[in-house]
């Protein structure tokens, strides 16, 4: 397939604006055609496009569209499953924005109804395609630390941003904090212990942000911060610490990865730092001279999103997979487990108790 990739893309917000700016810089691929109910959206994406492109309110259309190769999706979580289901109708290439839903029953859905689908259906989760984290991992690929133990997640970060209708406000349209954002950490967490947690302890609550905001006479009911610990089937244990009234962090993500001989860590630059580099840090317990790869990331790209370039890089592998018929890297399954994660840490938080895997997924 020498042709350039076509691409479709409902949702205009902040993060489809994202994807178009990054497919913006990517030769092998096009834009033809976006879809979004709201106006302003749609406006304010204009200026990212040709003059050509084919611009509907009602998604419905954009899948008649039969030369599309690939349809992005990317409105609030509480819409993908309905635009999900329709978009398989189309047979095309899907990449669907985390979390693949705000709820584990509709991924459930969506996973029975797709087992025979003949195209791929990509979750996506960028935080797998951030330099940093691609560089961490191929480092733990190459098992110079032993056998893996524990792995602790930190982000400190600024509260939600404002969205369309304020929809991230309400964990009805989310799936709750963490779900809708922390589904990126526990699908780290499954990518790099490659098993399946097994149970969740997580305490949490909405400490500072959102309080004084009011919608219908209704406050914001998302947690700020938690902690989360998740066990895994193959005994290694993983943490997550998240703050969300955390402005002026250095690194926005700080990741370790510990095993038996030694450990890796690595961060993520917040955005407003300004920095484009980061090191990866490989300590083995019977050296004394720490082994550092720096990564930096071209500014082009890093101005293209709010993801650390992952968005572009994600994009071209992507692309790779439709190109050369490969399987989806982010499957639909890797979608449904790591909102799994989320929803037990929410119940756990909620109940203040240990939540079994099993009492979700069998
Ligand atoms: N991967 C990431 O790191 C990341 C980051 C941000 C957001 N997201 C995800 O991307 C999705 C969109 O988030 P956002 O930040 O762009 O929100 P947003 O509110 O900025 O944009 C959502 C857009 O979808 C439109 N929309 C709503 N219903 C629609 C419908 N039925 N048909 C067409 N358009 C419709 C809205 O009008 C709005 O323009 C969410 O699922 C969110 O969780 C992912």
């Amino acid at each position: 397939m020498n042709q350039k990739i076509k691409y479709g893309i409902i949702g205009t917000g902040l993060m489809g604006r994202e994807h178009i700016s990054n497919i913006n810089l990517i030769e092998e691929a096009e834009i033809i055609a976006i879809s979004d109910t709201c106006e302003n959206s749609l406006n304010e994406t204009k200026s990212l496009l040709n003059n050509d492109i084919k611009i509907y309110s009602d998604y419905n259309q954009i899948f008649n569209i039969n030369e599309i190769d690939a349809f992005i999706i990317a409105t609030p979580n509480f819409t993908h499953n309905e635009i999900v289901k329709k978009a398989l109708n189309t047979k095309k290439h899907i990449l669907v924005e985390k979390p693949l839903c705000s709820k584990l029953e509709d991924c459930m859905e969506l996973k029975k109804i797709s087992s025979e689908y003949p195209s791929i259906i990509w979750v996506a989760m960028e935080y797998r395609y951030m330099p940093p984290i691609q560089k961490m991992l191929e480092e733990i690929n190459k098992k110079e630390i032993g056998k893996l133990q524990m792995l602790s997640i930190r982000e400190h970060r600024f509260p939600f941003l404002k969205k369309v209708d304020d929809w991230n406000r309400f964990q009805i349209n989310t799936g709750g904090t963490l779900v809708e954002k922390c589904c990126h950490f526990f699908d780290l967490m499954r990518l790099i212990t490659k098993s399946e947690a097994v149970q969740v302890y997580a305490s949490g609550s909405q400490g500072v942000n959102h309080l004084n905001e009011e919608y219908d006479g209704k406050i914001p009911d998302i947690i700020d911060n938690a902690f989360v610990i998740v066990d895994f089937i193959n005994g290694i244990r993983g943490s997550l610490e998240l703050c969300m009234f955390a402005e002026n962090s250095e690194m926005q993500e700080e990741l370790c990865v510990i095993g038996s001989k030694g450990k890796i860590e690595t961060g993520v630059p917040a955005d407003a730092s300004g920095k484009d580099s980061s090191d990866v840090r490989i300590g083995l317990r019977n050296s004394n001279e720490p082994k550092k790869e720096k990564v930096i990331v071209d500014k082009n790209i890093l101005a293209a999103g709010q993801h650390h370039g992952s968005t572009y890089f994600q994009h071209l592998e992507f692309i790779k997979s439709i190109k050369n018929n490969l399987l989806p890297q982010v499957s639909l399954n890797d979608g449904l487990q790591a909102v799994a994660i989320g929803q037990a840490a929410e119940l756990s938080i909620k109940e203040n108790r240990v939540i079994k895997m099993k009492e979700f997924i069998l």
